[in-house]
């Protein structure tokens, strides 16, 4: 049981400047799930849940700014999310829009670079242009990059790859021999990310739901039975204490 210790420990009240003595990871990837739960056990429509779902994001990226951390990467709409009832996604769809104006001059001022993730093709054109005039405006801000995961699924980024080295091979671009992980992580939507540290999932599902599968090869993952509406501050900087006791060996000894 020892060896599972700190899993279970009551760790509480943890400070960011406790944080701040050991590593810090560069690249925090999040799975916020759970925002139609939240809603049904309060008898309130889906979408009440997605908009509380907002104010734990934007708490994320302060504390990141906070403490140093570079790079979230927020799963905010998959691929499999177009096939939700007609209502939903619309809903979500106008959630996005009214949340990234109402965000934007304050993510700017705190040095927040938003880029978008995903399959612009599926996009409405109204809320792929609220995101594009987004990642206009922060574009040479330093402090925390955002990388929203929208129309995001990682089977069909892999597979764009795929189709780009074959395109970068027949136009003598690289040669087959020459493929190698650089290479193909260069081909990927995170090609200006290190790859994520920590990745966060809420609501208790154990489950990586098409999300950065090539990227998180070595990641630490952290479940909490949280849902997303409810992950807060302290639960954020105890995932972060919680990575902090791993040993990463990135498969060596
Ligand atoms: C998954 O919960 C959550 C989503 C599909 C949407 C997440 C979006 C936000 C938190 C808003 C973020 C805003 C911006 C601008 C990036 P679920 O619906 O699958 O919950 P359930 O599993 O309980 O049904």
């Amino acid at each position: 049981m020892k060896i599972f210790s700190h899993l279970f420990s009551s760790k509480k009240n943890l400070t960011i400047e406790e944080i701040k003595k050991n590593s810090i990871p560069k690249h925090v990837a999040i799975i916020m799930d759970g925002n139609g739960r939240w809603a049904s056990k309060r008898g309130l429509p889906r979408l009440a849940g997605h908009r509380e779902g907002v104010k734990p994001l934007k708490n994320v990226v302060r504390l990141c700014n906070d403490l140093g951390i570079k790079y979230i990467t927020a799963y905010s709409f998959s691929n499999e999310n177009w096939e939700r009832p007609e209502n939903e996604v619309s809903g979500l769809m106008q959630l996005f829009f009214e949340t990234v104006a109402a965000e934007i001059e304050d993510l700017n001022k705190n040095g927040v670079r938003i880029v978008l993730i995903g399959n612009r093709n599926l996009i409405p054109q109204k809320v792929l242009k609220r995101f594009e005039d987004a990642e206009n405006i922060t574009k040479n801000n330093e402090n925390v990059v955002l990388n929203i995961a929208f129309s995001y699924g990682s089977r069909q980024e892999i597979i764009e790859a795929v189709k780009k080295a074959c395109i970068d091979i027949k136009n003598n671009k690289i040669d087959i021999k020459d493929i190698d992980e650089d290479y193909f992580s260069s081909l990927l939507f995170t090609r200006n990310c290190p790859d994520p540290d920590l990745l966060i999932r809420t609501s208790g599902e154990f489950r990586i739901s098409n999300f950065l599968l090539w990227q998180i090869a070595y990641c630490e993952l952290y479940f909490t039975k949280t849902l997303w509406p409810d992950f807060s501050n302290a639960e954020f900087l105890k995932a972060i204490w919680d990575y902090q006791q791993r040993n990463r060996r990135f498969g060596k000894i």
